[in-house]
């Protein structure tokens, strides 16, 4: 999966004393180093990250176990099984009231592009659990761009249709059949204190790890999904010297069950 290569190659690229330029791309060839599992995954001293299973999106996601937050969210209900594993990137949109004095800025939904890291989740946790952080530091392809190295694992959006609808559209051009679904906040719980606040080092904080429950009437083809493993995403405290509305950059994971 070409878009987690380049994340490594930026995540080595950000230790280093001149980081070099971040960017969406691919680059092949190498030198590729088996991990202890030999024979599907590949780690190139942390450059680079390839697993045959994942290029032909052969796993088995009944493998892939959740993250727990510090205060754990519910489970999922009984009978519903794991379908897909996103990797979102993308903002989160605030409003501040600028004729209040002492307003605090006020949740106005998110957009995010989805990856899919669904093989990843199921074969590779440890890896999983460092791509929002990474990702957080790179910026968002079109996700019309056809021409972009990571088009292909392209899941498809979140959105906001109204204040407390949160949308999932994982139909697209590649997959147009792989599902929708409205779903409302059904439980929160604070990210681990130790969580990435912003990108590049710096934020306000990061945003509670949830729980999304199917909305009720909606043509829905998930039933609940999780946002875990959040990087950034949190408002200033005060609207003080704010717009009326702006956006903090965000990633998370996002897991979805059916
Ligand atoms: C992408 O998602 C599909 C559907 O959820 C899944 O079957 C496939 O294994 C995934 N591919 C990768 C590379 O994660
Ligand atoms: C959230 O989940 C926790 C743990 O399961 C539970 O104790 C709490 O009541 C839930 N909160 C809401 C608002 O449902
Ligand atoms: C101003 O914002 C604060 C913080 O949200 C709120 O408690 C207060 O009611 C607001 N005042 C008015 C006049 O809306
Ligand atoms: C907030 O999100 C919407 C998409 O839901 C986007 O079009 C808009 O430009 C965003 N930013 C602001 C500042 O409203």
């Amino acid at each position: 999966m070409l878009w987690v290569q380049v994340a490594f190659v930026a995540a080595v690229a950000a230790a280093a004393p001149a980081p070099a330029e971040k960017r969406w791309g691919s680059d092949h060839g190498g030198h590729w180093w088996a991990t202890p599992s030999q024979t599907s995954d590949y780690i190139d001293f942390g450059k680079r990250w390839r697993s045959r299973d994942a290029v032909n999106g052969v796993c088995d996601l009944s493998k892939a176990q959740m993250p727990v937050a510090p205060t754990p969210l519910p489970s999922p209900a009984a009978g519903l099984s794991l379908s897909h594993v996103a990797l979102g990137r993308g903002t989160q949109n605030y409003t501040c009231d600028l004729s209040n004095s002492t307003a605090i800025p006020v949740a106005a939904g998110a957009l995010a592009t989805l990856f899919n890291v669904s093989c990843i989740a199921a074969d590779l946790p440890d890896l999983l659990s460092k791509l929002s952080p990474i990702a957080l530091d790179l910026p968002v392809p079109a996700s019309s761009d056809k021409s972009s190295p990571v088009y292909n694992s392209m899941s498809g959006r979140h959105y906001f249709t109204d204040l407390t609808t949160a949308f999932f559209n994982l139909d697209t051009e590649l997959h147009p059949s792989w599902g929708q679904g409205s779903f409302k906040k059904a439980n929160a719980s604070a990210a681990p204190a130790d969580a990435t606040k912003g990108q590049f080092g710096k934020g306000d904080g990061t945003v509670p790890w949830l729980k999304l429950n199917a909305k009720m009437g909606a043509v829905n083809q998930y039933q609940e999904v999780y946002r875990l493993n959040t990087a950034g995403g949190q408002p200033p405290k005060t609207c003080e010297g704010l717009p009326a509305s702006f956006e903090v950059q965000y990633s998370a994971e996002y897991w979805l069950w059916k």
